[in-house]
């Protein structure tokens, strides 16, 4: 038994979110997922959960994109600690405090940051103790790319996404996100994409050989060019919008343009820092985003922040 001296009263954990830099969706299988080759790496744009020990559960939320998300019982992060709690047979009830800065419902996986962050947090405070693959494989039972919201960096991932295995690369990248107003669901992106597709049967996904050669170089401008995502047709058919955002930032000098994973938020690949603030005021100078972030990249996955937080 862990002597209460040790525990902590709050544990503050932030998580970050993910473009897919190629993903390719194969047939759905039974389960009603979709078989896929993806290649996520993780941005230096982050949501962060503290935990407390509280009488009861809850949910507060704060950040710039605070209203879009629920704090009742579909909370991805509170069924995260309580799925957590009932594995582990904790009867401790948490606070969790969200700060949200990751889009919601934007393909950037902000949910599944939340849920990452609130496994490790609470996994600290509780002093589980939980060894990192049965914590990861937890994870995955909460969302297909909660494991990535949890190792971070660069990684290719198969299955429904929740399969990892490491991908050799190398190089810092600068990136430019379109947000946009309105979210899409997820489940009605590939619900549109197996439409477009038709009756025509599917090849099973494979990663290309332009991607890994890519990363492996650590060269922007090819990362750029091999930069794919089977779900944009669809994104663009629910979102035709999308199409305009995508084409300014070809205009506007991006190396590479993609919609980040169901969409509707636009990822854009840029030389530097410098081109990237560039095509920042750029797209908003133009009117064609309303929201514009940067972020470096690669980043760590979740991580325990030491000390107090702004959350
Ligand atoms: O796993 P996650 O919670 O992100 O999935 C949300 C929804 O997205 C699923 O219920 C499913 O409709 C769709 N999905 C899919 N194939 C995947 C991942 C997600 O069809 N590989």
């Amino acid at each position: 038994m862990t002597s209460t001296a040790t525990v902590p009263r709050s544990v503050t954990v932030r998580a970050p979110a993910k473009v897919n830099l190629e993903l390719r969706v194969g047939p759905r299988r039974g389960d009603g997922f979709h078989a896929l080759s993806t290649v996520y790496m993780a941005v230096g744009l982050y949501d962060e959960v503290a935990v407390a020990t509280a009488d009861d559960w809850e949910v507060l939320v704060g950040g710039p994109y605070a209203e879009q998300v629920p704090t009742d019982d579909t909370n991805l992060a509170l069924i995260a600690a309580k799925t957590l709690a009932a594995e582990v047979d904790v009867a401790e009830p948490v606070s969790l405090r969200i700060h949200k800065e990751i889009p919601v419902a934007g393909g950037m996986a902000g949910g599944s940051a939340d849920a990452a962050a609130a496994l490790v947090a609470c996994d600290q405070l509780w002093a589980v103790g939980m060894a990192r693959d049965e914590l990861v494989e937890l994870g995955a039972s909460l969302g297909s790319d909660v494991p990535f919201a949890m190792s971070g960096g660069i990684a290719m991932g198969s299955g429904r996404g929740e399969q990892l295995a490491p991908v050799l690369a190398r190089g810092t990248f600068y990136w430019v996100f379109a947000v946009s107003t309105s979210g899409l669901s997820t489940p009605k992106v590939y619900a549109e994409c197996d439409r477009l597709r038709g009756k025509a049967p599917v090849p099973a996904p494979e990663p290309s050989a332009g991607m890994m050669t890519a990363l492996r170089s650590g060269d922007a401008e090819a990362l750029g060019r091999a930069l794919s995502n089977d779900l944009q047709t669809a994104a663009i058919s629910l979102q035709p919008a999308l199409r305009e955002v995508l084409d300014a930032g070809q205009e506007f000098g991006a190396l590479g343009s993609v919609v980040s994973g169901s969409g509707p938020t636009v990822a854009f690949l840029t030389a530097s820092a410098e081109a990237a603030l560039d095509l920042c005021v750029s797209l908003s100078a133009s009117g064609v985003a309303s929201e514009v972030k940067r972020a470096k990249a690669p980043v760590h996955g979740a991580q325990v922040l030491p000390g107090a937080s702004r959350v």
